[in-house]
């Protein structure tokens, strides 16, 4: 869809379809005011017939009313007049979305600026609105042979402001790249892992780089990441027919800058190798490169916005399956770092891989280093699929996320990373084990990594619950913590 801002009154504007809001017990918003004035109490005797009493989420459609230049004009119901909480206007727009798609109209303009949402700017509700908008559009289709259509999609979308227009354009370029960057995290979650194999995402890397002037992409191949002696990552791939990649984005958006580095697991499929899962819901497994995910969509937004920072986007990608030259439990590997480590379960896979990214993300002398990954099932248990999971090693880089976190409303919460939890990770054979004894099982895994991280400030996503919704209808993957990194850089730089 195209977003643009408008300064009408909803009365003078002319498009397809004004859309307002009536407030809970029937109270008109201003713009429900200012088109019940010139249209002679229209609205207010349409509300008075009782069929939308303004409920969040709750919308009637009328045509034709005299003294308004546009045929259609919507209402919707925003709840409280004083104010409703993000999750409401993530309803509102959803709602909105859905009934102009199925609705003839091609364009719309919406009149929300009086709603608060916990006193967010209007900038937010107009980032945040194109967010909600585009993925309630979403749709994936790439493996379908006959996808559902709408049969009149919509097309432009409208925001009215009479205030900060600059700005609140800003903001909708802001909402659109990251709902770009969003999609692109989707489709390639969504993609069955006999189409998305590392060398797929590693094609993909390439593409991006194409695209936009400033991405520089680079593969390194098995051999190459012999020569440097990733013989941990090697280790899960040499289970798979699927060869590895490591895969590195470079956006330069800045002269001199230490560039922040994210790292994403790329592990196209997670059998559990030898250390088999148990079928049901195996298939989600899949979805394990969706920190791969997340860093090529945050890689296109910030190159579409073209922010003024630098970024390297860094993607190990592996399948990890059961074979005859597949990682056996008790095996001990060597990574680049040079420490020894046994693989005690071959199913703690995702650390093995990332390991030697991290160590590789040294020679980038990166300001700071976020990894992101589907890590641990026990980061479920602890916080479900609404929170991200968050361990640092550095408190200044986990509050930044997290206040990333709830700037844009993709949230994350922080485990703790105490020493107290290291000796967990001790080994009879090598140095380090590869699962913990037992208990806060994905703070051992950040254990795991933190011992590869040493050399700079670092923190870790664990993404298991949040990067995709489980089994039935709603399975597909949700583009998160797309919006959380992109407004971290976007901080970075307003800070700077
Ligand atoms: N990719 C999984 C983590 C995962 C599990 C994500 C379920 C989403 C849903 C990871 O590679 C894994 O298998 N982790 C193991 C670690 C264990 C063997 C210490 C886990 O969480 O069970
Ligand atoms: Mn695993
Ligand atoms: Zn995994």
């Amino acid at each position: 869809m195209q977003y643009f801002v408008t300064t009408n009154s909803p009365a003078a504007e002319k498009t397809d379809c004004v859309v307002i809001a009536i407030f809970e017990q029937g109270l008109l918003s201003l713009a429900a005011t200012a088109l019940n004035d010139s249209t002679n109490g229209r609205i207010a005797s349409i509300v008075k017939q009782g069929d939308i009493t303004g409920k969040v989420g709750q919308t009637l459609l009328v045509h034709n009313i005299d003294g308004v230049k546009s045929p259609r004009v919507l209402l919707v119901g925003c709840g409280k007049k004083t104010g409703i909480k993000e999750n409401d206007f993530k309803t509102i727009i959803t709602a909105v979305t859905k009934m102009l798609d199925n609705s003839a109209a091609d364009q719309a303009s919406l009149y929300l600026s009086d709603l608060n949402v916990s006193d967010r700017p209007v900038q937010w509700l107009v980032t945040q609105a194109i967010i909600v908008a585009e993925s309630s559009l979403y749709q994936y289709t790439t493996t379908k042979s006959n996808p559902k259509t709408t049969k009149n999609p919509i097309k432009r979308l409208s925001f009215f402001t009479d205030v900060h227009e600059v700005e609140v354009r800003q903001a909708a370029a802001n909402g659109l790249a990251i709902a770009n960057g969003m999609h692109l995290a989707r489709e390639l979650g969504d993609l069955p892992a006999n189409v998305c194999t590392p060398s797929y995402l590693a094609q993909q890397a390439e593409q991006i780089g194409q695209q936009f002037d400033n991405v520089t992409t680079t593969i390194l191949d098995e051999g190459e990441m012999e020569s440097l002696g990733m013989g941990s990552l090697l280790s899960v791939s040499r289970g798979s027919r699927q060869p590895a990649k490591l895969i590195t984005m470079n956006y330069q958006g800045a002269k001199d800058e230490k560039p922040v580095v994210l790292v994403g697991k790329g592990l196209t499929f997670d059998s559990g190798g030898i250390s088999l899962k148990p079928p049901g819901g195996m298939d989600e497994m899949k979805y394990d490169m969706c920190g791969s995910a997340s860093v090529f969509g945050t890689i296109t937004a910030i190159a579409e916005l073209n922010l003024p920072i630098n970024v390297i986007g860094l993607v190990p990608s592996s399948e990890n399956m059961p074979d005859g030259d597949a990682n056996k439990p008790g095996d001990i590997v060597t990574s680049m770092a040079g420490k020894t480590i046994e693989i005690l379960n071959t199913d703690a896979e995702g650390r093995l891989i990332l390991c030697d990214a991290l160590t590789y993300s040294e020679r980038f002398d990166p300001a700071v280093v976020i990894d992101i990954a589907t890590l641990t099932g026990a980061i479920i248990v602890a916080l479900g699929s609404k929170t991200t999971g968050l361990m640092a090693n550095d408190q200044k880089l986990a509050d930044d996320l997290l206040q990333a976190g709830l700037d844009s409303d993709d949230k994350a919460w922080q485990l703790p990373l105490w020493d107290e939890y290291q000796e967990q990770l001790d080994s009879n054979f090598a140095d380090i084990a590869n699962i913990g004894s037992k208990g806060a099982g994905s703070i051992t895994a950040a254990c795991f990594l933190s011992r590869f991280t040493e050399k700079f400030t670092w923190a870790h996503l664990d993404i298991a619950g949040t990067a995709w919704t489980s089994g039935g209808k709603a399975k597909g993957a949700t583009g998160r913590p797309v919006p959380m990194l992109v407004q971290y850089l976007m901080n970075r730089i307003s800070k700077s």
